[in-house]
């Protein structure tokens, strides 16, 4: 990262895991060999991550988790308090990464600078070793730089190989943010396509791993979701093939733009559960 830091380019995302079942969902992942875990505030289970984390025994250094701000906490004050309760609730010192969550750029007067700026203070004093933001467009980065200075480590952002989010991931590139990419197996879809069965057939893998393995050649960070232990090893095993130029380009030609977003628009959300 832009920050001297490393992330490990694959983890496992717990949008939607039940509270309950979280825990077991997270010793399942860390027993597989993840090592990087996104949360986030919103998704209420940041205790069952914690739990995990502490029943693994595996050393805190070893482990990258990320949480994210809630949507109902931007201003600064609101912010630091949100902060606290994430800590509280996984039960440990620091997160890796912490995240504003959605610009919201309807709400707070259009003010998503200063939220960044408390942002800034918990990497100050160590409790989120990097930070970033999540759902920003071009014209939110632009702001940041232009108002803070301060360049986000990372932005995350829905992106699967029918909504590539193209325009993003280069304003991320120009400005030497990294690219996370939520929802990376569009939520199940590529599984039924015929163009990603291809390339699966052809390289002996399945379509959620030619998939994920397009997203790492095309440098981004990934985090699939899924509750089964048995997909956990089937997401994880993406290290040992190749996409050739072809492969990678058959399915780079599946983009239809934002009419395939699986979820909001970040120009409009303002959603504050
Ligand atoms: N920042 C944001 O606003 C934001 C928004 C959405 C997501 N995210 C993050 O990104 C992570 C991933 O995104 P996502 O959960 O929305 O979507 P996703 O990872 O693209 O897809 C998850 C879905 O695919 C299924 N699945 C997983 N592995 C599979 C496999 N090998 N074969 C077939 N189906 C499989 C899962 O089912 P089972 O669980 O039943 O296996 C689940 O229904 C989230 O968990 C969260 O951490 C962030």
């Amino acid at each position: 990262m832009n920050d001297g830091r490393t992330i490990p380019q694959l983890g496992i995302g717990v949008f939607q895991v039940p509270p309950a079942e979280t825990a077991r969902v997270v010793r399942d992942a860390l027993e597989v060999g993840y090592r990087h875990i996104d949360t986030a505030e919103m998704y209420g289970n940041e205790r069952g991550v914690g739990e995990a984390i502490r029943d693994s025994g595996i050393a805190r250094e070893e482990l990258f988790v990320t949480s994210k701000l809630n949507n109902g906490f931007h201003r600064p004050d609101e912010a630091r308090r949100a902060f606290d309760q994430t800590l509280a609730g996984l039960g440990t010192d620091h997160v890796d990464l912490f995240l504003i969550h959605w610009p919201l750029p309807t709400r707070y007067d259009g003010d998503f600078v200063s939220t960044w700026e408390t942002l800034t203070e918990f990497q100050r004093d160590g409790r989120a070793r990097s930070i970033g933001v999540s759902n920003f467009q071009v014209e939110h980065l632009r702001r940041l730089a232009d108002e803070t200075g301060v360049v986000p480590a990372v932005n995350q952002v829905e992106a699967h190989p029918y909504f590539q989010n193209q325009a993003v991931r280069e304003a991320n590139r120009a400005a030497g943010i990294l690219t996370e990419a939520w929802a990376p197996i569009a939520k199940g879809r590529v599984v039924e396509d015929p163009v990603i069965a291809k390339v699966a057939a052809d390289v002996g893998r399945t379509p959620a791993q030619v998939t994920l393995r397009w997203h790492l050649q095309r440098g981004d960070i990934v985090f699939p979701k899924t509750t089964h232990v048995e997909r956990m090893q089937e997401n994880f095993a993406v290290f040992d093939f190749e996409l050739d130029d072809a492969q990678m380009q058959a399915i780079t030609g599946l983009d239809e733009g934002p009419t395939a977003r699986t979820g909001p628009d970040p120009e409009t959300f303002d959603f504050l559960g």
